[in-house]
């Protein structure tokens, strides 16, 4: 039976969900057959078989809690996909769902939105084998790292990479976007912010930067083109569905 009412978010809201992705053998067959014949084709040639648990955990994850934004069954839910692989359901006459999700070692995220268009980054925090951050980050962030205390760098880090990221996501272009050719405001002194995008000088007031509550040892943020208008994040704490296993992931600390 599909769900007999459905979820509402409106326009000053986005809602985060959150669950772990390690689950016990039995859930994984029931979440197995909530996937689509390609999703199943996609876990099958994944060679760890954590891997393939855990990408089954966070699509049928998915599938569950948009079901019942759409009120629609987990698996009859069809996912088209962007040029650059961003999954989106089509809109169903004046009704339209934009979501996006982001996984990182046991834990998976949801945003979702009935109207903006966004991304989301988690990233488990840990040590860094090699600084990439002059690879991948602006000469301005670049800059802005380099500048806090050695004890803040790696907490910087990590903020600035999912800021960016989130963005990438966001914005839906993937990896052709540049990385350097925009700049996040990302450090603790005031609200994360995207600063400029190089090309649309409206950017800025057109973009939201909401960083996430995620557990410690993770980083995230949200990204999401609301032209200006405020928004909050909304963390839903109840459980997801019809697998018993499935449970929450600690968003924001405290729920777990
Ligand atoms: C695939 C990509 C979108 C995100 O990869 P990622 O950070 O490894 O993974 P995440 O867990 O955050 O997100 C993966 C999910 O995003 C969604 N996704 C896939 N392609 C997407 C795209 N082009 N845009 C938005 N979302 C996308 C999918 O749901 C995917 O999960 P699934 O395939 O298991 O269902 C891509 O942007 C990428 O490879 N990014 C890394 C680029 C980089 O160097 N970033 C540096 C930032 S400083």
């Amino acid at each position: 039976m599909p769900p007999s009412s459905t979820e509402t978010i409106g326009p000053d809201l986005i809602d985060v969900w959150s669950w772990k992705l390690d689950m016990p053998v039995p859930d994984f067959g029931t979440s197995m057959t909530l996937l689509s014949v390609d999703e199943r084709a996609r876990a099958e040639r994944f060679v760890h078989e954590r891997d393939r648990q855990r990408f089954v955990a966070a699509r049928s994850g998915m599938r569950l809690i948009l079901g019942r934004y759409l009120g629609l069954l987990p698996q009859s839910i069809r996912f088209d996909y962007g040029a650059n692989g961003k999954p989106a359901v089509p809109a169903c006459g004046s009704s339209s769902i934009r979501f996006n999700l982001s996984h990182s070692a046991d834990l998976a995220v949801l945003a979702v939105s009935d109207r903006y268009e966004l991304g989301v980054d988690i990233e488990e925090i840990r040590f860094l084998k090699e600084d990439i951050a002059k690879r991948f980050f602006s000469g301005r962030e670049y800059r802005t790292l380099r500048s806090m205390p050695a004890e803040a760098y790696l907490d910087g880090f990590y903020r600035c990479w999912t800021h960016k990221e989130a963005f990438v996501k966001a914005h839906g272009a993937g990896l052709s976007l540049p990385l350097d050719s925009f700049d996040m405001i990302f450090d603790r002194q005031g609200e994360s912010r995207l600063e400029r995008l190089e090309g649309d000088p409206d950017a800025p007031g057109n973009w939201v930067v909401l960083e996430l509550a995620t557990p410690v040892n993770f980083a995230g943020a949200v990204v999401a083109s609301t032209r200006g208008h405020r928004v909050c994040l909304r963390y839903r704490d109840e459980d997801i569905g019809a697998i018993p296993g499935k449970v929450r992931g600690g968003f924001p600390p405290g729920i777990a």
